[in-house]
This record gives structure tokens, C-alpha cells and sequence, in this order.
């Protein structure tokens, strides 16, 4: 299964999401695989710590094996393809968006008979931008994580809607939300799901002690009984 993690605005909690989502499962005993396909801004290879050499746009350009971007963490069957800052989208890299998507396959089709892979989740870049939108076409379910701030929202209807063209009916995570509005915060959704009949998965409460992290920890791995933790395995029950 291929799942993706996408939204509008920036800073919504994407990358602290597909970081806790790929503990969760490889505690469970899944292989999981995570890759970071957020090239303008990677995220994923400070979240786990990752000291890494070669990493996608490497693969991307054709100077490194599949093998050589693939990091085990410690020893869960959690394996990592790390991303670093590169000025280029993804599709930039090839002359053609279906070259992209081959490339990118024949990555995910090495790591699966190699590690024996169950699921692959994929970190997304914010915005409406051409690798995200080749990550969607790819996976099986995409999900994005959306705040409630109505700048968040309307780019959330759009890429919602962008999903939709694409044939990938697109999930709906609701994160940081503020704690003391939840009327508020169940009108927004109503209108949301009205609007555009989108699988609302449910929501995230802004959390202090995950914000205390600074993304230097991962709770579900330091403490999975959590609020967040609590949260994120409802909702992952809801998408798998
Ligand atoms: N539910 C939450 N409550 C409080 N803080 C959160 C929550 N979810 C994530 N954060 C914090 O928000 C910040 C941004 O999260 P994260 O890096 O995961 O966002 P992102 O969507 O990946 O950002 P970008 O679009 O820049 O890649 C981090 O400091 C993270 O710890
Ligand atoms: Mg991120």
C-alpha cells in the first residue's frame, strides 16, 4: 500500500505525521517504508536523525543505486529514503512527467522485493506543485493535513479538487486545532465534507508536548500512549 501526506500551506504537520504514522506501523510489525519527496524543504532525515550520503534526487539523477538511499532506523523494520534541499521539483529533473513516475516506480518496486516492503508513505512538498501532484498519482490513498485557517482551507478545496481530477480521492486530516474551539471547529468540517464529499479522517488538537519537541523527538516511539499518539492511531485506523 502507498500512501502519501500532502497539504496547501506550509507547517501544517505533515512531516511529524508520516514520522509517527511509519513508527507506529513498524512497532506493529510492519516494513514500512518512508519516503521524503519534499525536495524543497526535507524534513524527514532530521526527524530520525538520519547521517546519510546519497538520498532521492541522487537516485533521481542517476548517480547512486536504489540501494545506496534506503537507511534502516535503529532496529525497526522502518526503513528511510531521505531527501536533500534541491532547487529543482522532482519533475524538473526529466524530460517527461511519465519519465518521473517510472523513476520514481522503479525506486519503490527495488525497496519492496528487497525489504519486503507492506507500506510505503511518502512526505509531500506544500502547495500545489508538480511533485506532489506526481506523488498522488502514484499512491493509493493521499491524505492531506490541513489546518483551520481559511487561507489553509481554500488551498486544501483545491488540491482536494486536484485530487479528484487525478482519480485519487483525497483523505482529510484536520491538525493543531485549537482545544477550546470545537463548535467551531465541527462547522468547518460539516461544510468541508458537504462541499466536496471528501473522507474526513478527523482531527489532531494542537498539542503542546509535541510542539515542545521541536521535531527532535517521535513520540510514538518515546511515548505512545500520548493525546497525539492516541489521536493518530484512530485516524490511521480509519486509513489503512
Ligand atoms: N498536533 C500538533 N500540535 C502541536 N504542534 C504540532 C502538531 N503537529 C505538528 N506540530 C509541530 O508543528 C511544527 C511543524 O510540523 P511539521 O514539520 O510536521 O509540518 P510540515 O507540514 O511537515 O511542514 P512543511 O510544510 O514545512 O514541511 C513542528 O514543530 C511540529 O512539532
Ligand atoms: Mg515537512
Amino acid at each position: 500500500m502507498l500512501l502519501s501526506f500532502h497539504s496547501y500551506k506550509g507547517g501544517t504537520g505533515k512531516t511529524t505525521f508520516v514520522g509517527n504514522l511509519g513508527a507506529m506501523l513498524a512497532r506493529d510489525g510492519q516494513k514500512v517504508c518512508i519516503v521524503d519527496t519534499d525536495v524543497s524543504g526535507p524534513g524527514i532525515h532530521s526527524l530520525f536523525d538520519i547521517k546519510y550520503e546519497k538520498t532521492l534526487i541522487d537516485f533521481l539523477q542517476d548517480t547512486c543505486n536504489a540501494k545506496d538511499v534506503v537507511y534502516r532506523y535503529k532496529d525497526l523494520n522502518l526503513f528511510i529514503v531521505p531527501s536533500r534541499a534541491c532547487e529543482e521539483d522532482i519533475s524538473a529533473l526529466f524530460e517527461t512527467p511519465q519519465d518521473a513516475k517510472n523513476k520514481m516506480l522503479e525506486l519503490i518496486n527495488f525497496i519492496k522485493d528487497e525489504f519486503n516492503i507492506d507500506k510505503f508513505i511518502f512526505d509531500c512538498s506544500p502547495g500545489i506543485n508538480k511533485s506532489s501532484l506526481l506523488t498522488m498519482n502514484i499512491v493509493n490513498k493521499a491524505t492531506i493535513i490541513s489546518t483551520i485557517d481559511v487561507q489553509d482551507i481554500r488551498g486544501t478545496y483545491i488540491l482536494s479538487s486536484m485530487a479528484d481530477k487525478l482519480g485519487t480521492h483525497a483523505n482529510l486530516v484536520f491538525n493543531r486545532t485549537p482545544r477550546d474551539k470545537q463548535k467551531e471547529i465541527d462547522g468547518i468540517v460539516k461544510d468541508f465534507s458537504d462541499n466536496l464529499g471528501t473522507n474526513l479522517l478527523g482531527s489532531i488538537a494542537f498539542d503542546e508536548s509535541i510542539a515542545r519537541t521541536w521535531s527532535r523527538k517521535i513520540a510514538m516511539l518515546d511515548d505512545p500512549e500520548c493525546d497525539y499518539c492516541t489521536h493518530l492511531r484512530e485516524i490511521a485506523q480509519g486509513l489503512i
